[in-house]
């Protein structure tokens, strides 16, 4: 039998265990996210993100420059924001438009401030295992395996997906609890083979229902990072097929979340799966929420 992961229930746990130590604060955690243009996508997130910070109690702003933004005028933001006292946290949402220069952007975060750890320094604490803030989405997942009591040390983690926000972050935190890791790519030689070996398999390569039954292994605990919207319905049909309940809610809605991972084949090979949505979805926005008030406790000591 396949169980379920719950990230909405995981996500109000760890926040309610935020709550008294931000109670304990003298002063309130603050976070400042900038979201620069008009993605779609990126706005419901950083509404999510504010509207979470809200309910624990916490400062939050948002700021949006517009897309035309230079990168010398975001350089002087965010040393603005660095300056603040007040403010224990900065995020920049990622994408930014294309003739910004990303790299400047998150080197000129200050480290202690740099709550989604994307930092080269905090990249680099993490590399090493010392403390440091750690990517919103990897270090929930590794909560959720915690937190369900799966074991870690000495199993075989197969991450498919090499990204700096998820695939390589994610490798590292597993690699740190004692399992033995191997990261997968788009010029990985026989990818299903190397998925099937996997104890603990990984999506985050943003492919919808690209890891099907052919890379499973029976029994394997699946995690399935990848939140792709389909708005065509033939594709949707081409996955999941004429009568399924996808193709139903797409008819409804005319759009459907699927994951990396066949959602179907998952649920029925697996030992223990993460829907999409509510599966490590909700986790990001709890870690980055426990960042801050990490930031917080760190900075007011
Ligand atoms: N874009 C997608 N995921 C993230 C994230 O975790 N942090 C930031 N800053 N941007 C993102």
């Amino acid at each position: 039998m396949s169980q379920i992961l719950d990230g909405k229930r995981i996500r109000d746990e760890i926040l309610a265990g935020l709550a008294p130590r931000i109670a304990a604060l003298p002063r309130k955690p603050g976070l400042v996210v900038v979201l620069v243009g008009d993605n779609p996508a990126s706005q419901v997130y950083v509404g999510s993100k504010v509207k979470t910070c809200l309910e624990l109690g916490m400062h939050s702003e948002k700021i949006t420059p517009p897309a035309g933004i230079s990168t010398e005028a975001l350089l002087d933001l965010i040393a603005t924001l660095n300056a603040r006292a007040e403010i224990d946290g900065i995020l920049v949402q990622m994408p930014l438009p294309k003739h910004i220069d990303s790299e400047k952007v998150l080197d000129a975060i200050a480290p202690e401030k740099d709550v989604d750890g994307f930092h080269p320094v905090n990249v680099g604490n993490l590399s090493i295992g010392r403390p440091g803030p750690r990517p919103c989405t990897p270090s929930g997942v590794m909560e959720l395996l915690k937190r369900y009591g799966i074991e870690t040390a000495g199993k075989h983690a197969v991450v498919v997906g090499r990204s700096d926000i998820v695939g390589k972050p994610m490798a590292m935190l597993l690699l740190h609890a004692n399992a033995t890791v191997t990261i997968c790519h788009s010029r990985t030689k026989d990818l299903e083979a190397e998925c099937r070996r996997a104890d603990i398999l990984v999506g985050a390569i943003g492919r919808p229902a690209m890891l099907t039954k052919a890379h499973m292994k029976p029994g394997a605990v699946m995690i399935d990072v990848g939140i792709n919207e389909l708005k065509d319905r033939a594709q949707v049909v081409a996955i999941f097929g004429e009568d399924s309940e996808k193709t139903k809610a797409f008819d409804k809605r005319g759009s459907v979340l699927v994951g990396d991972m066949h959602p179907y084949d998952a649920a029925e090979l697996s030992s223990y799966w993460t829907p999409v949505p509510g599966g490590v979805g909700p986790l990001t926005i709890a870690q980055l929420m426990a960042n801050t008030v990490e930031s917080a406790e760190r900075r007011q000591r």
